[in-house]
Formats: structure tokens, C-alpha cells, sequence
């Protein structure tokens, strides 16, 4: 196994970290470059055990900063870029777009750009993994799947900048042969999840008895992959997917909010040691989200068949672990609920 120098972005953020541990413990001749801005969403407390790891580097800095982005690869000639970091809430989309168009699509494209310019006299053994999320096909009625090419819809200010950011890369693989592969990927769940997200911000408002917060009817569907799945795909894909391809990552799994939410209510009361039905009586119905996509689901077809990948956990399953995690880590809860995010959950839910 050859070693490499490789750039993951995002890497303190929810998903990004467990990629970043996943990589390290397993490609121990690989060294792995964590650059994060280490907005309200990045968390070093995430990647604690691993962060002495001698094939480690965190670096924080913004993707956005051209300059500091050019200075980094001419330094390090990283290989490969696993790129996850973004803006990554639909609802803080809503309130501040612009936040989501410079991070997700300006510091998307000066990534492309230092990447190209580092290596455009020979790509040989070089790769551009971009990150993306099911959202950019818009929304799905009561039947059907988003299959690869399916064809873009975005209604969010989140998804639009997503699906731009896709569109970038996949144009600089046409215009500058750039080898690179994209990934969309239904919703996450699991441990790290800041809670702000419906699973993590919900349990952190059972273990606290305040109100669950479901928007409209709660008749919305979503489609859930464990988070630890998703980094086995993305090892998968970074390893074995075709250069210039993309391919859909799903669980398999489609929940009514509604129902996970009386699920989770349900598990929550027996950890809780709680009467049954008790959590159930929080959730309240509130104001619908502007422009809400009524039901994601993938189609996970493409790389179940020609990359052998498919979910290890059922949802049960999955779920009972990420709400032990959180009622064990009740101090990363108490870090993250301080600060900026309890200013943004007063604005969004006031
Ligand atoms: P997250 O919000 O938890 O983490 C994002 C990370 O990016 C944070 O560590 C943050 O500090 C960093 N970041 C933000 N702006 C930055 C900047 N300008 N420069 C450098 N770093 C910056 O997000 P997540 O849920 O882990 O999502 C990771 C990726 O996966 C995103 O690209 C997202 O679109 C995609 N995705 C997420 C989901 C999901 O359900 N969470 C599903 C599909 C795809
Ligand atoms: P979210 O976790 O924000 O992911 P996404 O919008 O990217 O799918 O939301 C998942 C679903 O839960 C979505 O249909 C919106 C809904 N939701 C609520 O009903 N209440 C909430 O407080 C939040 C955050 C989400």
C-alpha cells in the first residue's frame, strides 16, 4: 500500500471526525491533514482520542482564504482531498444564505483551484473527493428513489449551494481532466452530532424535558444512515470508486419524522428510567420550515452492487447506540449546548 498525503476538510465537524478517526487507525501509512475553520459546527473534543496520532496534523484554517488554501498545497503537495467542510443546516440556510454560498461554494471552488494548480502537469494517482448530500435532487412525492441520475432540483439555499459545489467539480474534472468522484448522501445520524440536527437537538431535549419541536404535520420523510456507515463508504468510494463517477448513499431506512420521533421517545423513556409515553408528551407541532422537501430516499443500488457496500446497523440498532453515546458524554453536550448555539436556538425556535 502506497502512502499518501491527504487532505479532509471538515474533519472536527459531525461526520468529517469520524472519517478522520477512520483513516487514521486504519491507513496508519497514511498521514492525514484535518484543516478546519472550527466554526460553532467544529469541534476538536471529537477527534480527543486520536489527536496524538503520529500521522496526524490538524491545521486550522478557511477554505475560503485563497491565498492561505494555495500557500498550504504548495507546502504539503497533498495527494488526495476528502472534502466535507460546509455549512451543513438546512434551517441557518434559511436565515443567512450568503454564510452557505462562501463556504460551500467559494471555498469548494478555491480547493479545486489549488488542487489543479498543484498537480495539472500530472495527475497520476491523485483525487478530488467531494462530499455531497441527497438534498441537491430537491424533493421526492410519495413513491420513487434519487438514482444517480437523477436530475438536480435544489429548493434550499443549503442544497442550491451544494448542488453548486457539485457542478464544480464535476466541471473542472471536464475542463481540466482533474480525477475526482462525488458522493450524495442521505441524512446522518450518530455520536459527535451537534445538536441543532432533529436526532441530537431531540434527545438533548428529552434528557432536559423541554419541548420536541416538529415542524408542519411531522409527515415529512427522511431517509437515515448511521454515521460510521457512511465513513465505511467513504473509505470504499475513496479507494475503489470510479474516477469521474458519482454514487448515492443511503440507509435504506425511510422514517416519518412523527414516527422516529415516538421511536426515539420510546427508547429514551427506557434508558431514562422514565414512565412509558412521558417523552411523548413534549413533542408540540410547531411552524413549518419554509420550503420543506417532504421525503428524501436513495436509491443505493450503484454502490451495493459494484462496491459491495450496504448499512451495517438497522436503524434500532444504530439509534440505541448514538443515544447511549450522548447520555454518556454528557460534557461534550454541556460544551457544545454553551455559547453561540444557544443564541441561534433562541432565534430559530423563539
Ligand atoms: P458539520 O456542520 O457537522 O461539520 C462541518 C465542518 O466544517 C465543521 O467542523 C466546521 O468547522 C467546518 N467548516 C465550516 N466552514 C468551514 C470553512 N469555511 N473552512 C474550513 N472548515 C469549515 O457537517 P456534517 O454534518 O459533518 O457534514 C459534512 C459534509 O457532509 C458536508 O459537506 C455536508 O454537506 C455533507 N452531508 C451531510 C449530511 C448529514 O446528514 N449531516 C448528509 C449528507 C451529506
Ligand atoms: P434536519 O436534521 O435539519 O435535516 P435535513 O433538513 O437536512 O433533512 O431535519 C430532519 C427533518 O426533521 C426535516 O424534515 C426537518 C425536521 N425537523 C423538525 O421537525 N424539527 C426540528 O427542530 C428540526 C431541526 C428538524
Amino acid at each position: 500500500m502506497t502512502n499518501k498525503k491527504i487532505l479532509i476538510t471538515g474533519g472536527a465537524g459531525f461526520i468529517g471526525s469520524h472519517v478522520v478517526r477512520r483513516f487514521l487507525e486504519k491507513y496508519t501509512n497514511y498521514h492525514i491533514y484535518n484543516l478546519d475553520a472550527l466554526t460553532y459546527a467544529g469541534n476538536l473534543e471529537n477527534l480527543s482520542d486520536v489527536e496524538h496520532a503520529t500521522n496526524y496534523t490538524f491545521i486550522k484554517g478557511d477554505i475560503t482564504d485563497e491565498d492561505f488554501i494555495n500557500n498550504l498545497f504548495s507546502e504539503h503537495k497533498f495527494d488526495s482531498v476528502i472534502h466535507l467542510a460546509a455549512e451543513s443546516h438546512v434551517d441557518r440556510s434559511i436565515k443567512d444564505p450568503l454564510a452557505f454560498v462562501r463556504t460551500n461554494i467559494i471555498g469548494t471552488v478555491a480547493l479545486l483551484n489549488a488542487f489543479k494548480n498543484c498537480w495539472k502537469d500530472n495527475f497520476e494517482d491523485k483525487l478530488f473527493y467531494h462530499i455531497s448530500t441527497d438534498e441537491v435532487y430537491g424533493s421526492l412525492g410519495q413513491t420513487g428513489l434519487f438514482t444517480e441520475s437523477t436530475p438536480y432540483d435544489p429548493n434550499s439555499p443549503y442544497s442550491a449551494s451544494k448542488a453548486s459545489s457539485d457542478h464544480f467539480v464535476r466541471a473542472y474534472g471536464e475542463t481540466y481532466n482533474m480525477p475526482y468522484v462525488i458522493t450524495n448522501c442521505s441524512n446522518n445520524y450518530g455520536q459527535n452530532q451537534f445538536p441543532e440536527k432533529l436526532i441530537p437537538l431531540f434527545i438533548n431535549n428529552i434528557i432536559n424535558k423541554k419541548a420536541l419541536p416538529v415542524y408542519g404535520d411531522g409527515n415529512y420523510t427522511r431517509d437515515w444512515l448511521y454515521v460510521k456507515d457512511h465513513a465505511i463508504a467513504i473509505d470504499l468510494v475513496f479507494h475503489e470508486g470510479k474516477l469521474g463517477e458519482t454514487y448515492n448513499i443511503g440507509g435504506f431506512n425511510e422514517w416519518k419524522n412523527i414516527d422516529l420521533v415516538r421511536l426515539l421517545c420510546q427508547q429514551m423513556d427506557l434508558k431514562l428510567g422514565r414512565e412509558k409515553g412521558s417523552s411523548e408528551e413534549l413533542i408540540t407541532y410547531v411552524k413549518d420550515r419554509p420550503g420543506h422537501d417532504l421525503r428524501y430516499a436513495i436509491d443505493a443500488s450503484k454502490i451495493k452492487n459494484e462496491l459491495g457496500w450496504q448499512p451495517s446497523v438497522t436503524f434500532e440498532q444504530g439509534l440505541e447506540k448514538t443515544i447511549n453515546w450522548y447520555l454518556e458524554n454528557e460534557t461534550w453536550l454541556n460544551h457544545v449546548t454553551s455559547g453561540e448555539y444557544k443564541l441561534y436556538y433562541e432565534k430559530q425556535y423563539s
